[in-house]
């Protein structure tokens, strides 16, 4: 299966899959419009882009990026592929 096919299938799937179980989690700090700034302390996601949201996602990961907090945020997608961070960040601007 190519990339972009994989990318539709991650996109249009059902509930299912990992990330959609953890998205709820992510609301818990995030709001549930993703109108808090979590803990005070990130941006709130609902003034940030797709763009922006993934590139924060992968540089968490990666160890690249963060605040004061961002072990905590290291913890949340260490588990979590590129596909599955595509897809939240899809998910949470639509
Ligand atoms: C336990 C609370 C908590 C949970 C759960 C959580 N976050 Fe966060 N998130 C934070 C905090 C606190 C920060 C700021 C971290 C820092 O200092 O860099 C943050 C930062 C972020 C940022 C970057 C915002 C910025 O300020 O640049 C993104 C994007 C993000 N979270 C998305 C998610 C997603 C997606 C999930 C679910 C997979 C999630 N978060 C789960 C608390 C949480």
């Amino acid at each position: 299966m190519n990339a972009f096919a994989k990318f539709i299938l991650m996109t249009t799937l059902p509930l299912t899959s990992m990330w959609a179980t953890s998205i709820t989690i992510c609301k818990g700090c995030h709001g549930q419009a993703w109108e808090k700034s979590a803990m005070g302390k990130s941006k709130k996601l609902k003034d940030m882009s797709k763009e922006e949201i993934l590139n924060a996602l992968q540089s968490y990961k990666e160890g690249t990026y963060g605040g004061v907090m961002k072990g905590l945020m290291v913890e949340q997608v260490k588990d979590l592929s590129m596909e599955d961070m595509e897809a939240l960040a899809i998910e949470i601007k639509k």
